[in-house]
């Protein structure tokens, strides 16, 4: 049965090559004072700095920065933008970025009026806010994590080794509109586009491996799973392929902007272990959640028996015929894991830099998730990791 849900959505979208003229009509909306947020440099290189820059001074607007937002943004950085956007007294956080610059404007959108400090308000005691939130847009540069047009916003506290992930209830937290131009992802270096293709495909199953009833959502994720799989091998082979970018990139928007997870329970094991390996090492979002995945769906397998095996017919097109129901699942995960090589994650933790001893410190860090079919105990925790060395 589809349980009840409400579902309401504030994020406008302009997509396709040129769709970043739709700021000139987003900008006329919000007042003078705009903070630009971005990462290390890579729209500089590229010319998207220019684009944007170009329609910011077209549109009359005073323009402050902040820049060397880094992969896995970290509570410093917050404390240190949050002088910006209040010295500017911003009317608007325009983050043009991947997920992490989308991600720490969203955090620092709930900071500026924060009277607290929001590390403890809003990662340590994970409250809403109860003060105005800056409104947010977005212009995206890099596919995967469906922050572009959900309330998430994942920071890293490097002290203590620890990613932490807020998913505000409040959809003011939501970006207020986002541009998708696929042209602009065709920069981005092999290893960013498959550790976003394989983060779409992760948001998938872990909205899918749950619950048992019969519901719209997973027909909707088993199709955004076949259209992943398929656009990313032509990407792999081709990533100039207009055609298949620009599908990743709407298939990575609806992967991750709550649609597939209304009326069912989800998981988020995957990500529970990705983001403690993360906060422990640094590494690449997509691929620790790709080097702990296998080891994982292995383990929960026989709690989740029935879905693994639609998920094997349904989205493998494994034929179940003379096959256990244990044979087709396995054959299911046989499959991914065939094509996770082809396309060429990390496979292995070990290839993050993680060792067998920094098990027990990797635990420490993870934040503990209901799961899906399977809670896991700490001692689980630490077999999955072992598994996936
Ligand atoms: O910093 P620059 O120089 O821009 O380089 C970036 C960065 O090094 C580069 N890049 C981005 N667009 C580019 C480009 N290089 C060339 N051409 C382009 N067009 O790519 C690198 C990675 O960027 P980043 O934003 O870190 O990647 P991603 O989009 O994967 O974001 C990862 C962050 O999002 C969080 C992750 O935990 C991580 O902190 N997530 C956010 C979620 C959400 N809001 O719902 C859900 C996800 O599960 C995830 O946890
Ligand atoms: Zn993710």
């Amino acid at each position: 049965m589809l349980g009840n849900f409400s579902y309401h959505t504030p994020t406008k979208l302009y997509f396709g090559a040129g769709s970043v003229d739709g700021l000139e009509e987003e900008l006329s909306r919000y007042g003078k004072n705009v903070v630009l947020i971005y990462g290390g440099g890579s729209i500089k290189k590229n010319g998207i700095y220019d684009s944007v820059i170009e329609r910011l001074e077209k549109s009359g607007k005073a323009v402050a920065e902040i820049s060397g937002v880094m992969p896995n943004p970290t509570k410093d950085k917050l404390y240190e933008g949050l002088e910006t956007a209040r010295a500017h007294q911003a009317d608007l956080l325009l983050a043009v970025g991947g997920g992490s610059v989308c991600d720490y404007a969203k955090a620092l959108s709930v900071s500026v009026h924060c009277g607290e400090d929001p590390w403890e308000k809003y990662y340590v005691r994970f409250e809403e806010p109860d003060v105005p939130v800056v409104p947010v847009g977005c212009v995206l540069t890099m596919v995967g994590t469906g922050s572009e047009m959900n309330a998430g916003a994942v920071m890293t506290d490097t002290e203590h080794r620890q990613k932490l992930c807020h998913v505000f209830a409040s959809s003011d937290v939501m970006p207020k509109f986002t541009v998708l131009d696929p042209t602009y992802t065709l920069t981005l270096p092999r290893y960013q586009m498959v550790s976003g293709i394989y983060d779409i495909f992760n948001h998938i199953c872990e909205q899918y491996f749950s619950g048992t009833d019969d519901n719209t959502s997973d027909y909707i994720s088993e199709g955004l799973m076949r259209s992943v799989i398929h656009s990313s091998r032509i990407a792999v082979a081709d990533p100039q392929d207009y055609e298949a970018r620009s599908n990743l990139m709407w298939t990575a928007t609806w992967a991750l902007n709550t649609l597939i997870s209304r009326g069912k329970s989800g998981d988020w094991s995957v990500h529970m272990l990705g983001h403690a390996v993360g906060g422990y090492t640094g590494a690449t979002h997509g691929m620790a959640l790709a080097a702990v995945s296998l080891a994982y769906y292995r383990h929960i397998l026989p709690y989740g028996l029935e879905k693994f095996k639609r998920f094997a017919v349904n989205v493998w097109d494994v034929d179940p015929a003379g096959k256990t129901e244990e044979q087709t699942a396995l054959a299911g995960l046989s499959a991914m894991e065939h094509w996770m090589r082809e396309i060429g994650v990390v496979m292995h933790l070990t290839d993050l830099g993680v060792t067998g001893e920094m098990l027990e410190g990797i635990a420490d860090v993870a934040v503990p998730t209901p799961g899906g079919y399977k809670t896991l105990s700490r001692d689980e925790i630490i077999t999955v990791l072992r598994e996936s060395l």
